[in-house]
């Protein structure tokens, strides 16, 4: 917002015209007909009683000296002021190592101080939160999943204030890996459909492997279906997941698919019956 100091009027000004770096022309009103620059189409809101400007939707590139030229009874006033922040927070900026994140806010201008909110309550030093950097850095150490956000960075110095796009944590995991046979009574006919899913809290999401007595077999994704299951497929499943940002992956406990003449009851492992 581009505050001028007048005193709001009902009498439109004969011309006012607002440009920066004192070339690109941002809107020029004469006798209250307004045109404004083609990069300013939409993205501004010109207010008629005092020839203030709002400016949206601020890029890197709207950093520079914005002036004011207005004319009204014939006299002219100007009017001139450097935007000089601009926020970035990128999610590219996102450093991982062993389960530590770090996010750095980086703005342009003097005296600046900066402050993070995590949604809407500021990020405060703790053990595991270290603000550094003068405050433009932060790292949490033993990322979980309390820890998505989002985090916003904002900066102020005396002349301005500006805050950066949400960022959301979304690197976790895996954890809490889980192997789920379906039909879940854990007695199989042979020749009868099993299909095995691998559920485990990871993000991204976990690429997958199966194994077969510690053998990998060829099958992807988060589940394994069995289709008219036979003697050869009996033994120990278990599936593995990988998260391919923290690097680290779970296994789950293997599940002893076991065919049997006659079914005994076990509680632990899920049998074929003939
Ligand atoms: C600028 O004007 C707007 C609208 O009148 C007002 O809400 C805002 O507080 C003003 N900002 C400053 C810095 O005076
Ligand atoms: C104004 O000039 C600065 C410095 O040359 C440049 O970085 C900025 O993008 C310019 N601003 C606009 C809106 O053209
Ligand atoms: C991360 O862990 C690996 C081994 O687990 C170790 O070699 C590496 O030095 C650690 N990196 C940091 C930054 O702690
Ligand atoms: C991070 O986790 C490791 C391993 O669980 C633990 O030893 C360490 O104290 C934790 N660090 C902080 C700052 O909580
Ligand atoms: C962010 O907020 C969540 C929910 O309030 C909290 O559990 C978490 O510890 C916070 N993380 C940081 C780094 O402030
Ligand atoms: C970040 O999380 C918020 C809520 O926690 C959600 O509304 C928003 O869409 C998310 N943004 C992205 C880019 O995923
Ligand atoms: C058992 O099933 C596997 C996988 O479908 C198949 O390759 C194999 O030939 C079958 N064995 C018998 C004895 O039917
Ligand atoms: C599966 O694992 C259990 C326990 O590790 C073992 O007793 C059993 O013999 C294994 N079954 C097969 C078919 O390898």
């Amino acid at each position: 917002m581009f505050n001028t100091t007048l005193t709001p009027t009902e009498k439109p000004f004969q011309s006012v015209n607002w440009n920066v770096n004192f070339s690109t022309t941002i809107i020029v009103v004469i006798n209250s007909e307004e045109s404004i620059g083609p990069e300013y189409e939409g993205r501004i809101t010109f207010f008629t009683s005092t020839a203030s400007l709002e400016l949206r939707s601020l890029t890197l590139g709207d950093t520079g000296e914005y002036s004011v030229n207005i004319v009204q009874d014939g006299k002219i006033q100007h009017g001139r002021t450097i935007l000089v922040i601009y926020v970035t927070s990128s999610s590219t900026d996102l450093v991982e190592f062993n389960g530590s994140v770090s996010l750095s806010c980086s703005a342009s201008g003097s005296s600046l101080s900066f402050l993070w909110l995590n949604g809407s309550s500021e990020v405060t030093a703790s053990d595991r939160v270290q603000l550094t950097d003068g405050g433009s850095s932060l790292t949490i150490i033993n990322v979980t999943r309390s820890d998505q956000g989002p985090f916003r960075c904002h900066v102020s110095n005396p002349v301005s204030t500006g805050t950066s796009d949400p960022v959301n944590l979304s690197i976790n995991g895996p954890e809490n890996i889980n192997l789920i046979l379906s039909p879940s009574q854990g007695y199989f006919a042979v020749g009868s459909d099993i299909s095995l899913t691998c559920s485990v809290g990871s993000r991204p999401p976990a690429q997958f492997k199966w194994f077969l007595n510690g053998d990998q077999l060829p099958d992807p994704g988060s589940e394994l279906r069995l289709m008219n299951v036979n003697m050869s497929q009996s033994g120990n499943y278990s599936c593995q997941a990988f998260n391919s940002k923290t690097l680290r992956s779970q296994t789950s406990q293997p599940s002893d698919i076991t065919w049997l003449k006659i079914g005994g009851k076990n509680h632990h492992s899920h049998k074929f019956i003939m």
